[in-house]
């Protein structure tokens, strides 16, 4: 996700601003920029591509000397990674410049009213239009600050803002909702930061922002109010983490800090996409309505883990669309000279949005004559660039190469497609599908509910560092959730991991069971499909009557496994196909928990790349 720095001190302020977004790098990022003020005017350099190209710029034309500025690494959300889309944005009459980190929710309803105001919008971004907004306010508010804080009174969605105003040099204001920002505070010199390895080689005291707080900041000291301009209580603490430490967020790997952003990420995912009247409002979908109503097939093509994330979509699809789905591994895709037609909607899903199978998957589709929709977490890559149309995952960049957020959020993308289709196809009256994307809604809070229980599953984890093979089955969109977690177990912890659909187990796998062989069952919810609840109890009875040890994922109040689980992992109730979003969590952190335990490197795990560019 995006990287934010600002300084204002005794220090030249490029330098400390640039040397802060190398600090940043490791968040990823597709563009960066830096503003200072010098001469009564807004001096603002920006470049796509790495900070390189930027320092490149700097060094070619050096900007002029000033000890306040601000800088952002951009992770295109709005719009591609160009120059004219990265940050900092400058309002109309070039007096403030603003760099952002979020995404603006009502960003349409405000360029509309800018519109009206003669306010002509340079960049494709949701960012610029707080540039306008602030310099329209503050010829009313007086100063930034006040400008500021009536500007996010005015804002939906989640924003972390830096603005700088060129009549007023030595200033810095920040406005901070759900994304986070820090305070540094030095002697003589205060920072800003997405996080603190921006500034933790300058001063370890600092203070984190609260929500919906603005911070007011000079080289001389700090003010921290509400959006309201009432003063708030501010609390310092000392950063004991290293650089390289706090690149993690203070987690050991960013595969947990990964695992701990998936609330986050899922919320982001939804955000901009409900209409006030809780139908879905997915423009983004560069496909007319005219044309998805002509759907007849939807074919999803993945690899790894997002191909099962399409395993889970597929029973949405099929459930709200009515409309027959398969899922293909897409290095299987092409060679099965596939039968495809305009009529057909290939869905297309990859996190980094250049794996090689994939994209010659949307190639070969494309060729056939099908629309191609990208499901993709990295904005600008190839597979979106060559696809008919994209809807963005907004789960931020994904740094460890085992996949978690993305796959939460690919699983959430997904159904948004879904029900869209559902909503304009009208299979789901409005009532209906506002109904499921509230359910959707509440998922964020379902998936933190589960982190706050994950201690138990580390130790359960550990339990089983020497065995030799560990199974996985599932029924329903519990069979994808179980294929997932033999994958996690292969790429993190090299261990035999094999997930099945349970109702296979006696076609064959049951012969694997011997005693003491882990068996990890995800079982359904009892008030989802009935039967299936029935069923996986049976299966579970037949492992075990074999000496299988019963590690069982099930919703809270569920008691009918309780005499059949040897270990039991709860999970908040759910509807039955938004059960993967919180069955999957357990499973992560149990591959995670067993690879840390043997001593490897799990965020880079050996033979594995996290971008597979090569079929
Ligand atoms: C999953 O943990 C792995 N990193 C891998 O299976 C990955 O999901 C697969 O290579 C697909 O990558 P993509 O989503 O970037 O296309």
């Amino acid at each position: 996700m995006c990287g934010i720095v600002g300084y204002a001190g005794h220090r030249p302020a490029v330098d400390v601003v640039v040397g802060g977004l190398k600090r940043l790098e490791y968040r990823g990022y597709d563009s960066a920029g830096i503003a200072v003020v010098a001469d009564g005017a807004l001096d603002v350099r920006k470049k796509a591509g790495k900070l390189a190209n930027l320092q490149a710029m700097l060094e070619a034309d050096p900007m002029k000397d000033a000890s306040t500025g601000m800088g952002h690494t951009r992770w295109a959300t709005h719009g591609g990674p160009t120059d004219v889309n990265a940050h900092p944005h400058v309002s109309s009459r070039g007096r403030v410049a603003v760099i952002h980190n979020g995404i603006i929710e009502n960003f349409a309803e405000l360029t509309a009213e800018l519109a009206e105001q003669g306010v002509v919008m340079t960049s494709e971004t949701d960012t610029e239009v707080v540039a306008h907004l602030l310099e329209s306010t503050l010829e009313q508010a007086g100063d930034l600050a006040e400008a500021m804080r009536l500007a996010c009174q005015r804002l939906s969605g989640a924003f972390t803002l830096v603005a700088i105003d060129a009549q007023d040099p030595d200033r810095l204001v920040a406005a901070r909702r759900n994304s986070p920002l820090v305070v540094g505070i030095g002697d003589g010199e205060h920072f800003l930061a997405s996080d603190v390895s921006a500034f933790i080689d300058y001063t370890r005291d600092a203070i984190e922002l609260g929500q919906d707080q603005v911070v007011d900041l000079r080289a001389d000291g700090v003010v921290v109010t509400d959006f309201r301009g009432q003063p708030v209580e501010v609390t310092p603490f000392t950063v004991t983490w290293d650089a390289a430490a706090a690149e993690k967020g203070g987690y050991d790997l960013f595969m947990l800090k990964e695992i701990a952003e998936q609330p986050k990420a899922v919320a982001d995912t939804l955000l901009g996409r409900i209409a006030p009247d809780g139908l879905l409002r997915l423009d983004e979908i560069r496909i007319p309505v005219a044309e998805l109503r002509e759907v007849d097939k939807i074919v999803i093509v993945a690899c790894g883990t997002a191909y099962h994330a399409g395993m889970v979509a597929k029973y949405a699809i099929e459930h709200w669309c009515r409309i027959p789905c398969e899922v293909e591994l897409a290095s299987e895709f092409r060679y099965r000279d596939p039968i495809l037609t305009r009529r057909i909607l290939v869905i297309a899903i990859s996190q980094s949005g250049e794996t090689m199978d994939t994209l010659m998957a949307v190639r070969h589709a494309r060729e056939q004559g099908a629309r191609v929709l990208a499901i993709c977490n990295t904005n600008g890559s190839t597979i979106p660039r060559e696809s008919d149309a994209v809807l963005y995952t907004q789960a931020g960049p994904e740094i460890a190469v085992a996949s978690t957020k993305a796959f939460l959020t690919q699983i959430v993308a997904v159904y948004l497609v879904a029900l869209y289709l559902a909503q304009v196809r009208g299979n789901k009256f409005g009532d209906e599908v506002a109904a499921i994307v509230r359910q959707l809604a509440d998922m964020p809070h379902k998936v933190d509910l589960v982190l706050d229980t994950l201690e138990g599953v580390r130790a359960l984890a550990e339990q089983f560092a020497e065995a030799q093979s560990v199974l996985f089955i599932g029924r329903h969109v519990g069979y994808p959730v179980a294929l997932e977690g033999a994958l996690k177990l292969k790429e993190l912890a090299y261990m035999h991991a094999e997930g099945f659909a349970a109702g296979e187990l006696k076609h064959g796998p049951i012969a694997l069971i011997e005693e003491g062989i882990p068996v990890i069952v995800v079982v359904p919810p009892p008030l989802g499909r009935g039967v299936l609840h029935e069923k996986i109890i049976s299966n579970i009875q037949e492992v075990r009557a074999r000496g299988a040890v019963t590690i069982v994922i099930a919703e809270e109040g569920d008691e009918v496994v309780t005499p059949y689980a040897d270990h039991l992992i709860r999970v908040p109730a759910c509807p039955t196909l938004m059960q993967p979003l919180v069955s999957t969590v357990p499973l992560q952190v149990f591959a995670c928990a067993l690879a840390t335990a043997k001593g490897h490197d799990v965020d880079q795990p050996r033979n594995l790349a996290k971008s597979v560019t090569v079929e």
